[in-house]
């Protein structure tokens, strides 16, 4: 009788709570990537939940940076006791095979339940092997390089003990004063969504489960990159219209690929700071998008909602996170600190805690850990895979593939190899600069290869010369007056030179977070030096190495070639010098307007054409949507960039000139090489809707193809346009496509004129 009143009581503790876990259960669909079994997940969690108490459970909500490498303001020194006494599930900057592995023994071994720690890092465009920054990978208009990189990323980075990256970075801007403009792919919203599904696609390939793959996280949600006046964590203003058509689609369509996590951002939108916006977080994200994983903040952004001016202290901070559907504290230490309190007090639901756990513990369940909880911590795997050849020779690829041809006068590009070069300017033999900010675990010295390396492999020591010229420094101004001391020593050089080929742009690290620039021209006195080399009369090779659009009329109007080299990586000086000296030919394209003047910004192609748009054809155009002082027009639109050969675009064919609900357009054109070389080719459709419920765009783009194509060869490129891809947010904000007239533009960049218009 005792023993079964026991085995009652014992059965009633578990099944009470259960209930609350049950309570918790998610409802929404697993993606197939986390390909787990429900039914055991759940009854793992549930048994572990069940067991758990609330200290343990708030320590399943927190994850702080473990002192090896720090992307923040703070660092707890006691990481490690408090992984030990539960207090910590999920630790950041910490990596390598040995030092998680030692790390992952204080969790597994010491805490009362043995749940295994989740290690996250910014893996950004790389973990060792070094990528090019991701606006320059996404200059490739290449998704299966973007998504090799993104895959050799996570290769790399699971070996070392890794399981969760804090990328994709898929937000959406268009000023460029605004540094983390380099992190993102861009302008545009079609783009960025197909970058945003390749790279979450790299990274968590098709099983959590493999030993390769690892979490990915959207970030930074939402609406980050239209901080007003470019300046970084600034106010965020908005309609819905405006969110929902340019800012929100890229996370939905990671969310739509299966993406694992995701991370709050630091701006406020619309008056709620997107770490405590209930819009943002349970009516979009969870109920609208139905997102399975977990939700993490940026860094102590719970704790940055005081500042901000919407709770008067961290305790409400915390409530009104939690309560907001935020389920990991990062680095802020405020969840550890209040949330048992608010529980006790009711504020927040044991049930909102055990949904977060229950989150977290799903991702850990989904990537083996508690089968087996080192399983990702390999010396083996680290050795073979870390910057192997195969990875290095891949970072190379995409870095050709990256790089931008703005000007090519007279064919300056590419350059023999029997000829003398000078080469000029501080980011000629930069290590660190090469490889950009973000470079998650990279070296800063001997691996990257710097412009000066990758010239002396490609053409011998004895024909080139470096100059520096000039130095760079973070926190320059235009006004604070710039040595010119090297100048003389450069202009030598250039002397007994055959060609200059100038290295200049922005330090990495003048780029990248809290980072905003407000002015956009070639910082410091690049500019006068390039005046002076200029006076000699010898070809100039501008080779920009830098992390957002920069303006550049005087260069464009001056120099003979002009190749945006972005920050390219581990490999970057080797692929310069392959592009330069016309071993490999130029064929990324702008993710991203370059202005031709800072006064111009905003400005990107898919504008509106307002009620009193400039007429092109005539030379007056007064009371106009213009400025006196500078066309309307950008230095290089958006999807512009050179070949070292030449592209004719010809025979624009639609297969019917209706598209209804279930019969799509197949589009073909026609593009012949006309060049000396043979050369890839980014073949673009933009669809423009010329009447709707609300104003629309005067193009967007709709469909791009990167294609080889032989010198002398036409290739048939074609395309298959559907009613989805005219859906727009009407009057009434449904998605829908509206019955009319629509023009169709085929070409190389976002200027294309060739088109057709057709209906629906
Ligand atoms: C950045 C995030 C990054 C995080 C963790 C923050 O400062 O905004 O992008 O993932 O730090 O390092």
């Amino acid at each position: 009788m005792k023993r079964l009143s026991l085995v009652i009581l014992v059965l009633s503790v578990i099944l009470g709570s259960c209930q609350s876990v049950v309570k918790s259960k998610q409802t929404t669909n697993i993606p197939s990537s986390w390909n787990v079994d429900k039914t055991i997940m759940d009854s793992k969690i549930d048994s572990l939940l069940a067991l758990m108490t609330l200290e343990e459970k708030i320590g399943q909500t927190v994850l702080l940076t473990s002192n090896r490498d720090v992307t923040g303001p703070s660092v707890n020194k006691d990481y490690e006791k408090l992984i030990m006494e539960g207090k910590v599930g999920n630790i950041f900057n910490a990596y390598g095979a040995d030092f998680t592995r030692k790390l992952q023994k204080l969790a597994v071994e010491n805490t009362r339940l043995g749940i295994p720690l989740l290690f996250g890092y910014d893996v950004i465009h790389g973990h060792k092997t070094i990528f090019p920054i991701s606006l320059g990978e996404s200059a490739s208009f290449d998704l299966e390089a973007i998504e090799l990189a993104s895959r050799i990323a996570a290769i790399e980075a699971s070996a070392e003990g890794l399981h969760w990256t804090f990328a994709p970075m898929v937000d959406i801007s268009r000023d460029p004063r605004w540094g983390r403009i380099s992190e993102g792919s861009g302008e545009d919203v079609f783009y960025s969504c197909e970058v945003a599904k390749a790279r979450v696609k790299g990274f968590q390939g098709n099983d959590l489960k493999a030993t390769n793959t690892i979490l990915a996280c959207a970030k930074h949600y939402a609406a980050y990159g239209a901080a007003q006046a470019g300046r970084d964590y600034h106010t965020v203003d908005m309609s819905d219209r405006e969110l929902r058509t340019t800012y929100l689609p890229p996370f939905k369509a990671t969310v739509d690929a299966g993406v694992a996590t995701f991370m709050t951002s630091f701006n406020e939108l619309n008056g709620v700071p997107a770490t405590g916006n209930d819009y943002l977080l349970k009516d979009i994200l969870r109920e609208e998008w139905g997102f399975r994983g977990f939700v993490v903040t940026d860094y102590q952004s719970i704790n940055e909602m005081v500042p901000h001016g919407v709770v008067d202290n961290d305790k409400d901070a915390v409530e009104m996170a939690m309560n907001a559907g935020v389920d990991m504290d990062l680095q802020g230490e405020v969840y550890s600190k209040h949330l048992k309190e608010l529980i006790d007090e009711g504020k927040v639901s044991e049930e909102k805690l055990n949904t977060a756990v229950r989150r977290v513990l799903e991702l850990k369940f989904a990537l083996g850990l508690f089968e087996d909880p080192y399983r990702y911590s390999n010396k083996e795997r680290q050795k073979e895979y870390v910057m192997s050849a195969e990875h290095l020779e891949a970072a190379r690829d995409v870095a050709r593939k990256s790089m931008v041809l703005l000007k090519n006068d007279k064919q300056a590009l590419p350059l023999a190899k029997n000829i003398k070069v000078a080469l000029i300017g501080p980011l000629g033999n930069t290590e660190r600069d090469m490889i950009g900010s973000w470079s998650g675990a990279g070296k800063h010295k001997d691996d990257p290869v710097t412009v000066l390396e990758g010239f002396i492999e490609k053409i011998g020591k004895e024909n080139v010369t470096y100059v520096q010229g000039t130095k760079l420094s973070r926190y320059m101004k235009r006004s604070d007056k710039q040595s010119r001391k090297g100048f003389s020593e450069a202009i030598a050089a250039a002397k007994k030179a055959d060609v200059i080929v100038a290295a200049m742009g922005e330090l990495q690290n003048m780029s990248g977070e809290a980072s905003s620039r407000t002015d956009l021209d070639l910082p410091g006195n690049q500019q006068e030096l390039l005046k002076e080399l200029k006076k000699l009369g010898k070809p100039i090779i501008l080779v920009l190495l830098n992390g957002r659009p920069l303006t550049l009329e005087w260069e464009n109007n001056n120099m003979d070639a002009i190749l945006e080299a972005w920050f390219p990586g581990t490999m970057g000086g080797h692929a310069i010098a392959d592009i330069v000296f016309g071993d490999a030919n130029p064929s990324g394209k702008l993710p991203i307007t370059f202005p031709r003047s800072l006064g111009q910004v905003p400005i990107y192609y898919n504008m509106k054409n307002t009620g009193r748009p400039i007429d092109p054809s005539r030379k007056i155009n007064t009371y106009k949507s213009m400025y006196l002082d500078n066309p309307n027009t950008p230095l290089y639109p958006f999807g512009y960039g050179l070949s070292y050969t030449s592209f004719e675009y010809e025979n624009l064919m639609l297969s019917t000139d209706t598209i209804t609900n279930t019969q799509n357009i197949k589009v073909a054109i026609d593009v012949k090489n006309t060049g000396d070389f043979d050369g890839e080719e980014v073949v673009q459709l933009y669809i423009q809707d010329k009447i709707g419920s609300v104003t629309r765009p005067v193009r967007e783009l709709k469909g791009f193809q990167k294609v080889l194509i032989k010198k002398g060869e036409t290739k048939t490129v074609t395309f298959d346009v559907s009613v989805e891809d005219l859906r727009f947010y009407d009057i009434d904000m449904n998605f829908v496509a509206e019955k009319g007239a629509f023009n169709m533009f085929v070409g190389g960049d976002s200027n294309a004129t060739i088109t057709k218009e057709f209906n629906y």
